[in-house]
């Protein structure tokens, strides 16, 4: 596949706005939401009929995906109870006192308890920030050890697990972690057919992947609209895919490129796929990267999200761009674009600097 299959898509103007983290377009997808208002994409996956090879599956994800840039995936496989396990260990986390979870407070890897309006997007250009995140988080990552050559570095140290809740609520995340982390490999492969590639296209990008699991509470605001601020303020994903759980309530929406919100229903037994920033590059636009956001509600809610990034040091650039074409020199660097956006948008990456806290979903 070349820039010319892609048209538009592939153009030295899109590429350039490819490295903005939140003007990432797509033609298609104004025409797609101006013209149906209907739902995202649902895209079967068809893992629990044992179809998971099914070259249906990558060409239904494509079509989704050039749209919206977001889908909800059905027949994903990973089984209701380890995702209800999920749900209520998350719950049993931001159940615990503040002193409880402080206790695993956020290290310097990113692993960790972050508290309530301690990050802001200010990485965003979409919407000026007016406050921090009404939310709370537990992150997680992929396990390292002292023997990875990164060790003590960037994201590379231990995940924190709170004593109090034991051994078995470590389990049911790994349990979900290792899930998840099998879905999007799955995914991946299915990603770079859609791309009109080798399903091990993406493999040697992927050998030590980035990976961070991040469990969400959302207070409830007694009355949103007299509060400013949002659960999670406008904002792109910065990595490769998101897969969202959400818990039932409404909240998260997606933006229309004519600047409205469209909310993204909860739908069971599904998770809400996203294109990131970085995926958006390597399809050289085809698949936009598009501003979402988490609106403030009423009731407390609860999501997990779980982002799956190439390994550390990726060099990303377009792979449907050939060399020699104008854009092959445009590449990024997976870690420091990850590194950048981490650095300017969490309050704990300034303890003792001048700066507040300023916002990604990650
Ligand atoms: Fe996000």
């Amino acid at each position: 596949m070349s820039c010319s299959d892609l048209g538009p898509n592939c153009s030295g103007q899109t590429l350039s706005r490819l490295f903005l983290p939140d003007i990432i377009h797509n033609p298609s997808l104004a025409t797609a939401l101006m013209a149906s208002h209907l739902p995202l994409p649902v895209v079967d996956l068809n893992i629990h009929q044992g179809h998971s090879d099914d070259p249906g599956v990558a060409q239904a994800l494509d079509r989704a995906l050039s749209g919206f840039g977001f889908c909800y995936v059905t027949g994903h496989g990973v089984p209701r109870e380890i995702i209800n396990e999920l749900f209520q260990a998350n719950r049993q986390f931001h159940a615990q006192t503040e002193t409880e979870k402080q206790s695993v407070q956020i290290n310097r890897y990113h692993r960790g308890y972050i508290s309530d309006q301690s990050s802001t997007l200010v990485t965003s250009s979409i919407e000026k920030p007016t406050g921090p995140n009404h939310s709370a988080s537990f992150m997680v990552m992929q396990p390292v050890d002292s023997a990875h050559p990164l060790w003590g570095s960037a994201v590379f140290g231990p995940n924190q697990w709170p004593d109090e809740l034991g051994a078995r609520f470590r389990g049911v995340i790994e349990s979900y972690y290792q899930a998840m982390a099998e879905l999007s490999r799955y995914l991946t492969r299915q990603l770079a057919r859609a791309l009109g590639h080798n399903t091990n296209v993406f493999d040697p990008f992927f050998t030590d992947p980035t990976v961070f699991l991040r469990l969400l509470r959302y207070p409830p605001i007694k009355s949103p609209g007299r509060v400013k601020g949002y659960g999670a303020a406008p904002h792109t994903d910065h990595g490769f895919i998101t897969l969202v759980a959400q818990d039932g309530r409404r909240g998260l929406e997606v933006r229309h490129p004519d600047g409205r919100w469209l909310p993204i229903e909860p739908r069971p037994a599904s998770f809400v796929l996203n294109v990131a920033d970085i995926l958006s590059l390597w399809s050289g636009g085809r698949w936009p990267s598009t501003p979402h956001r988490v609106t403030l509600g009423t009731t407390e809610r609860f999501s997990a999200a779980f982002f799956f990034d190439p390994n550390f040091d990726t060099w990303v650039e377009p792979l449907n761009c050939p060399n020699g074409s104008p854009n092959h020199s445009k590449s990024v660097h997976y870690g420091d674009y990850l590194m950048a956006r981490f650095d300017r948008n969490y309050a704990y990456r300034h303890a003792g600097t001048d700066e507040s806290a300023p916002a990604s979903e990650c």
